[in-house]
């Protein structure tokens, strides 16, 4: 079988470090590389660090973060059970929107992240982060709140939470997908729990049947 070799998270953030491929290599205090587990489950995908995030070299520590950390409770999940990820590592000035020569350049991190951490849901924040990990033009409107699949991953797209900071209508919507989001996590576990009691009460019984085989063939031997 072909093995997939994995760029430690240590190496990759040093090399992000380094990186100067584009301008906002240049103007950044420091890099957001990302937080969190590094064996996630679950691997959260916003879109470029803020002032804040800036400044800190840490994802979603503004007004952003503090709605993401409110909507994480209600998927059942802390921030030290996931790992949060940008689409950018560095700030583009004023937060405008990243460019799509900064995606390109940029997003190489994300995907050699995303492998070596290989959690099994991606939630991916807003039009940039779903259209970059689902590879598609369709708008983040269309496409909350419903589960997709790329390759292993199962991905979850939900608006950004800086949404709700600028339109309050939005936050119920946010709501709503972190706590179905928590729901089909939930529903995954116990899934995941039935198929392992069945396996182990098919091995239960398949030890039994030999172990009767064998008592059966000794005593046959016997007369
Ligand atoms: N918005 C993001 O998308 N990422 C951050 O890290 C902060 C705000």
């Amino acid at each position: 079988m072909l093995q997939h070799t994995h760029i430690p998270l240590d190496v990759l953030e040093a090399q992000a470090n380094q990186c100067h491929r584009c301008p906002l290599g240049d103007s950044r205090n420091h890099l957001v590389f990302g937080v969190g587990n590094p064996h996630a489950r679950v691997m959260i995908v916003g879109e470029a660090p803020g002032k804040n995030e800036d400044l800190q070299g840490i994802p979603f520590v503004g007004a952003a973060g503090h709605t993401l950390d409110g909507l994480l409770e209600l998927a059942d999940l802390t921030r030290d059970e996931v790992y949060i990820a940008n689409v950018l590592k560095c700030r583009p000035p004023g937060n405008r929107d990243p460019r799509p020569e900064e995606i390109e350049e940029c997003t190489p991190f994300l995907r050699e992240q995303t492998r070596t951490i290989n959690p099994e849901f991606i939630v991916t924040l807003g039009n940039f982060a779903t259209k970059f990990i689902l590879k598609t033009d369709r708008g983040i409107t269309s496409m909350h709140g419903k589960l997709f699949r790329t390759g292993r991953f199962k991905v979850f797209p939900i608006f950004h939470p800086a949404a709700a900071i600028y339109d309050r209508t939005k936050m119920s919507s946010l709501e709503e997908d972190f706590r179905n989001f928590g729901r089909i996590l939930k529903e995954d576990t116990q899934e995941k729990q039935r198929e392992a009691e069945k396996k182990r009460a098919e091995e239960e019984k398949r030890q039994h049947e030999a172990a009767e085989a064998r008592a059966n063939g000794t005593q046959n031997s016997l007369f």
